[in-house]
Parts: C-alpha cells; sequence; structure tokens
C-alpha cells in the first residue's frame, strides 16, 4: 500500500526535491507552499495534494489543521527554513531579524510538529525536521553564518524536547543535514545537487523508520555529533 506524506515548504529547493522523490517512489504527498501562485514547479509534479502554508502564522496552520483532519502520514517532514540576515555579526543585526530568524527555523517548526503528531502513523511513523550540521554546537564552523547556525542549534534543542512531551511513542524523529546542496539557499557553489541530497535524505526516512529516539544524521546517513 502507497505511504503518506506531508512535506511542509515545497515550492523550491530541497522540499520540491522531496517531493519529486517521493512521488518516484509512489508515494502519496501532501506538500504546502506559502503562495499557491508562484508554485509551478510544484504544480508539474502529478498527483500532488498542494495546501497553503506560512509556517509563522497560527492562523494558516490552524486552517491547515482543519483541512487535514483525518489524513494519517507515515512521514512528516518539516524542511522549511530560512538564512536568516547577509550580516550575521550581534553588533549589527536587529532585534526584529533575529526574532523571524529564530521563530522561522526553530520554534514554528515544533508548534507545526506538534499540531501534527497525532496525525503520525504509530506503526513506524517519522517526523523529519530539516536541521544542518552547522547546528552541531560541537564544530565551530561557519562564523559568518552564526546566528542561522545557533537558530539550527535551537531547532535540535527543541526538537529533543518535543520528543520528550511525546511520551511512550514508536514514532521517529530525524534531525537530518541534507549536505551543502546547490539551491537559492546553498547557492551555485554547493557540493550536491538537489537531486542526490533529497534521495539520500528519503534513505535515511526508510532505514530509521520503527526505529523510534532522536537521531541526528546527514543524508549519507552518517551520525552527527550534537
Ligand atoms: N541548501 C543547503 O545547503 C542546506 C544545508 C543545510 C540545511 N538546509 C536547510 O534545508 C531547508 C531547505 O533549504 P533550501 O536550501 O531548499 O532553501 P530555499 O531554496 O531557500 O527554500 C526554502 C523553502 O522554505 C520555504 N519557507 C521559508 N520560510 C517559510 C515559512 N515561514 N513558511 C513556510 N515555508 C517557508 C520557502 O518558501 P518560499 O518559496 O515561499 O520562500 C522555500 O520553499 C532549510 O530548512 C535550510 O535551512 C539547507
Amino acid at each position: 500500500m502507497s505511504k503518506n506524506a506531508l512535506i511542509i515548504g515545497a515550492s523550491r529547493g530541497l522540499g520540491l526535491g522531496l517531493v519529486q522523490r517521493l512521488r518516484e517512489d509512489g508515494w502519496n504527498i501532501t506538500a504546502t507552499v506559502r503562495n499557491l501562485n508562484t508554485a509551478d514547479a510544484l504544480h508539474a509534479v502529478p498527483g500532488v495534494r498542494i495546501e497553503k502554508l506560512d509556517m509563522d502564522d497560527a492562523g494558516q496552520l490552524a486552517a491547515l489543521g482543519d483541512a487535514l483532519k483525518g489524513q494519517v502520514y507515515d512521514l512528516l517532514f518539516v524542511n522549511a527554513g530560512v538564512k536568516g540576515p547577509n550580516d550575521q555579526s550581534v553588533d549589527k543585526v536587529s532585534p526584529e531579524d533575529i526574532g523571524a530568524l529564530f521563530y522561522t527555523n526553530a520554534v514554528a517548526p515544533i508548534r507545526l510538529a506538534r499540531h501534527f503528531s497525532g496525525q503520525v502513523s504509530s506503526q513506524g511513523g517519522v517526523i523529519a525536521f530539516m536541521s544542518s550540521v552547522l547546528g552541531s554546537v560541537t564544530m565551530p564552523d561557519a562564523p559568518e553564518l552564526a546566528l542561522y547556525k545557533a537558530s539550527k542549534a535551537a531547532l535540535n534543542s527543541m526538537t529533543n524536547t518535543f520528543l520528550g512531551t511525546l511520551g511512550d511513542t514508536s514514532l521517529t524523529v530525524l534531525s537530518l543535514h541534507p549536505g551543502w546542496v546547490k539551491t537559492d539557499m546553498g547557492g551555485e557553489g554547493a557540493d550536491l545537487d538537489v537531486e542526490t541530497s533529497t534521495r539520500g535524505l528519503i534513505d535515511q526516512v526508510n532505514a530509521h523508520a520503527g526505529k523510534g529516539g532522536h537521531h541526528f544524521v546527514n543524508y549519507r546517513g552518517e551520525t552527527i555529533p550534537w
């Protein structure tokens, strides 16, 4: 029987790639975008149910919850995220920009996961968050992205707490690093294409389904230190 996935943030980049790969594998997909009018590449993937969601908007989240009531998913993948301000030195950035970055990258994904966790299958269900190796606090890389890095570390911490609130659960929770990927965020000089990264990410979802617990791994299945 086909599996069901809910993919958050699928207009372009890695989210779009996840939808394409999962469709190749025969999954049923519901995918969300912020703007239904600028998601041509997603509309071009056959057989995808597309819903509108700005993850930061609590009203839109409630409306999505109403629209998807009764649906059960084998995979909830919270991919959406932002890089934040161009200049990430703490003496340049505004409180508003820092707030927006942490809200989108660390708070909104967890609020969304809390909203839908009851609709993720207790038979091998997976909740995956798009983290980054930069979220590892043991690796002092990329000082020019210090705030983005901190926002992904915060996401990892919030994810760990979130799993604790689920109590005795058979769900598997993944914090995934996609590699450095050629997208609008990753830039042209990145190491990987979207297809290679997203194929690897889906492999990790399949490999970890049914294991339970919280795992921080990259698209090749290598464990990343917290
Ligand atoms: N590319 C990399 O090398 C890399 C490495 C590590 C981690 N990541 C992570 O991977 C994820 C996807 O990145 P990407 O490279 O594909 O970036 P991207 O090309 O910039 O795409 C970002 C996606 O997130 C969506 N989004 C942003 N804010 C949103 C919000 N408030 N509500 C709903 N959707 C929102 C965007 O929608 P719109 O089209 O509406 O803007 C877009 O679909 C991010 O979480 C990123 O931090 C990327």
